[in-house]
């Protein structure tokens, strides 16, 4: 029978990322919590469980990311399902939701979210507004399906999904439209270590400014007068998105900042 405690001790799971994924493969494997499993470290593994540790650890030691093995991500304050239809929602999306909930306050909006993924942004937003309306958009069928299986699980029901490319699923306009679209160059150096993330989740033409520029050029269309428009970008693409937002017309554009201080996102309305 193999041993938490055994496991512990082996010099394959002592850096801290590894012993986080130690942690959350057992706890996946055993049905037991972290806590359990950091208390009681004598708790053994049966066989058939020891089997299932080592094919999980074998596919984490060849490098896919944990949120697909364990098949969910932690995301704003839900567990969401998540599969390689989708990109692995991350923490810095969560200062997009943040900046469209202080734009929001104490007004009841209609918001689109365009690429929508796994729906983090519009789930995460749906439930600090239960008494907002959202359509979320992706043109993935697949990850749509993954959104649509997240919005069951946490019982929204003001949550509309299409399928479609960007604006062509929007019949209607709304007071915010929102999104984090691919926004990676081709050439970029960092596409190597996210080889297992859709790619069209990821990358864009024209230096990853191509869908962003789609997205300002068009967004007025589909907004109430004054409406709102929030993109989420690389770091080094503030001053282009800033360009972009100002040459569709929108005014007080700003960029934002994500948790490690990197300007991530901008807006402006109309
Ligand atoms: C960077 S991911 C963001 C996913 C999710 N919103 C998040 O923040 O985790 C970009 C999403 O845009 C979708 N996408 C790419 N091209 C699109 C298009 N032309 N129209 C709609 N969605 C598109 C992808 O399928 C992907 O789900």
């Amino acid at each position: 029978m193999t041993i938490v405690r055994e496991l512990k001790a082996d010099p394959a799971w002592q850096e801290p990322l590894d012993r986080d994924a130690l942690y959350q493969l057992l706890s996946q494997v055993t049905g037991k919590s972290i806590t359990m499993l950091k208390a009681f470290p004598e708790t053994g593994l049966s066989p058939a469980q020891t089997a299932v540790f080592d094919t999980l650890s074998r596919r984490y030691r060849e490098g896919e990311p944990l949120a697909y093995i364990l098949g969910e991500q932690g995301f704003w304050s839900m567990m969401l399902k998540v599969t390689p239809d989708v990109l692995i929602p991350r923490p810095d999306t969560e200062c997009l939701v943040e900046a469209v909930l202080e734009l929001g306050k104490d007004r009841i909006w209609r918001v689109a979210d365009l690429g929508t993924g796994s729906g983090a942004i519009a789930l995460s937003l749906a439930q600090e507004h239960p008494q907002w309306s959202f359509i979320a958009t992706d043109a993935s069928a697949a990850a749509l399906a993954v959104a649509r299986a997240n919005a069951e699980t946490y019982q929204f029901s003001n949550i509309e999904f299409r399928l479609g490319s960007w604006f062509e699923p929007l019949d209607c306009r709304f007071h915010c439209i929102v999104s984090n679209p691919p926004y990676i160059a081709d050439d970029d150096s960092h596409m190597s270590d996210l080889g297992q993330e859709p790619r069209s989740a990821l990358v864009a033409a024209d230096q990853g400014l191509a869908d962003i520029d789609w997205l300002t050029a068009h967004a007025a269309q589909y907004l109430h007068p004054q409406g709102w428009l929030l993109i989420e970008h690389g770091w080094q693409q503030g001053e282009a998105v800033r360009e972009l937002f100002r040459r569709s017309g929108f005014l007080d554009v700003t960029t934002g900042y994500d948790y490690g201080g990197n300007p991530r996102y901008t807006r402006g309305h109309l």
